[in-house]
């Protein structure tokens, strides 16, 4: 018996089939297949209701946009007061107060004692582009260093530092210049000697001419990978005595989700630029660029920017967002997700030859699915009919990872342990299934 999924149709029911054949008609096929077939009447925190009145426990989180989940009414509320007042103005034309509060807001909880000053753009890609832009124009240098298996987004510079050619680069070159992928040492990837990155980094460019290093401290597409011990401190002194600027692209691992606000405070660094979207705004297009003010003060005015950027819904939703989490003491919570994660993941392991690993931070926890846990050897198709065995009983899990092996938790800080529970159990029957 289950408390919070209740199927009432097969999957999916008769009015997302018919929705689903409008699809197929009118939406561009590269918009790609959806995770779940069933399409949302409605959600709350971690729940899900399809237009065929089916429920379910949902971990995606919108692909780890809602920390604070589906529908706060807190989050609900600021935005029907603001779109009763004012939809859009473009801050450059006629500016407003809550676009203010919120970079005074991120300012103030950013790690480091450095004056900082945020600027609002609207996707997690357009934060990383702009980062780049900011740190090039700053160095007056062209080159980013990235890394592998990372996920930076889709325009064409973010999908030429992503790693992943299929499909986010499919035919889609001329890629961007100036771009260098070096390895990312992580505990199942270690580089027996930190110090050999720098060999590395500077037989594959000259360092005087790289503008940043771009890193997710933990990232996110690739697979939940944790840097390896030390690693991050180490880059944090390589850039500095280079010149080069660390720019953390918290767009996944940030707003809460580790069990600190900014995933870069599980390490005691201070970046240069911090790029934030996701959670920000609790699904509303919102995305930001902390940056030392230093850096941000030598550009001129003008030179970034958009028409919609830092929208006044989505800044009233953020607002909203950063309250919710300190009055709900959302980052203890993470950890608390966290750890429930991580012990029903070590069970499952013990248990179950098909899981290899268990690693993330926080309630960043993913499993990696192995056709054998001494070789490693991905087990891609046993997570894809994992993942559809777990729709088939109410519960939507991501994947993760370059090879698609892993099943990465991005569920809503707002879950409760009974919900959470019940979702655990049926991954783990899916598991115990395939
Ligand atoms: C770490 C990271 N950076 C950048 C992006 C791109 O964000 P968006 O899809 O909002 O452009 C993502 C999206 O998944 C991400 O996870």
């Amino acid at each position: 018996m289950t408390k919070f999924i209740s199927l009432k149709t097969s999957l999916p029911g008769p009015k997302s089939q018919e929705i689903a054949k409008r699809r197929e008609k009118y939406i561009a096929k590269p918009m790609g297949s959806s995770l779940s077939p069933c399409y949302i009447a409605h959600g709350e925190g971690a729940l899900v209701t399809d237009v065929d009145g089916n429920q379910f426990i949902d971990l995606t989180g919108g692909w780890g946009c809602l920390a604070v989940g589906h529908t706060h009414k807190k989050v609900v509320a600021a935005v029907k007061d603001q779109a009763e007042k004012y939809l859009h103005t473009d801050f450059t034309a006629v500016p407003y107060e809550s676009l203010v509060e919120l970079a005074e807001k991120l300012v103030e909880l950013a790690p480091g004692d450095t004056p900082k000053a945020a600027a609002f753009f609207n996707s997690g890609a357009e934060a990383v582009e702009n980062a780049v832009k900011i740190a090039r124009a700053y160095t007056r240098r062209p080159a980013i260093i990235v890394f592998e298996n990372a996920f930076h987004g889709r325009t064409l510079l973010t999908m030429t530092m992503t790693h992943k050619a299929m499909p986010y680069k499919y035919h889609f070159g001329p890629f961007a210049p100036e771009i260098y992928r070096l390895p990312f040492p992580s505990p199942s990837h270690p580089m027996a000697n930190l110090e050999n990155f720098e060999k590395i980094l500077t037989n594959t460019v000259t360092p005087d001419s790289v503008a940043a290093i771009v890193v997710e401290p933990i990232q996110g597409e690739g697979g939940f990978n944790v840097p390896q011990e030390g690693f991050l401190e180490y880059l944090r002194k390589l850039t500095k005595k280079y010149g080069i600027l660390l720019v953390t692209d918290e767009i996944q691992s940030g707003i809460g989700r580790t069990g600190k606000f900014f995933a870069i405070e599980n390490w005691d660094i201070e970046p240069d630029i911090i790029c934030l979207a996701k959670s920000l705004a609790a699904g509303l297009p919102l995305s930001a660029v902390i940056a030392k003010k230093e850096i941000t003060d030598t550009l001129p005015g003008g030179c970034i920017g958009g028409t919609y950027v830092g929208n006044p819904l989505a800044c009233r939703a953020a607002l909203e967002v950063i309250n919710i989490i300190e009055e709900e003491h959302l980052l203890d919570r993470a950890l608390k997700i966290g750890e429930r994660l991580k012990e029903r993941f070590l069970q499952m392991k013990d248990k179950y030859p098909i899981v290899g690993d268990v690693h993330g931070i926080g309630a960043m926890m993913a499993i990696e699915l192995v056709k054998d846990q001494k070789t490693k050897e991905p087990a891609p198709q046993e997570t894809a009919r994992i993942v559809q065995e777990c729709i088939k009983n109410g519960v939507f899990v991501p994947t993760a990872g370059i090879n698609k092996n892993l099943l990465r938790m991005l569920v809503s800080l707002e879950i409760t342990d009974e919900q959470l529970d019940e979702a655990l159990n049926v991954l783990e029957r899916a598991i115990a299934k395939i």
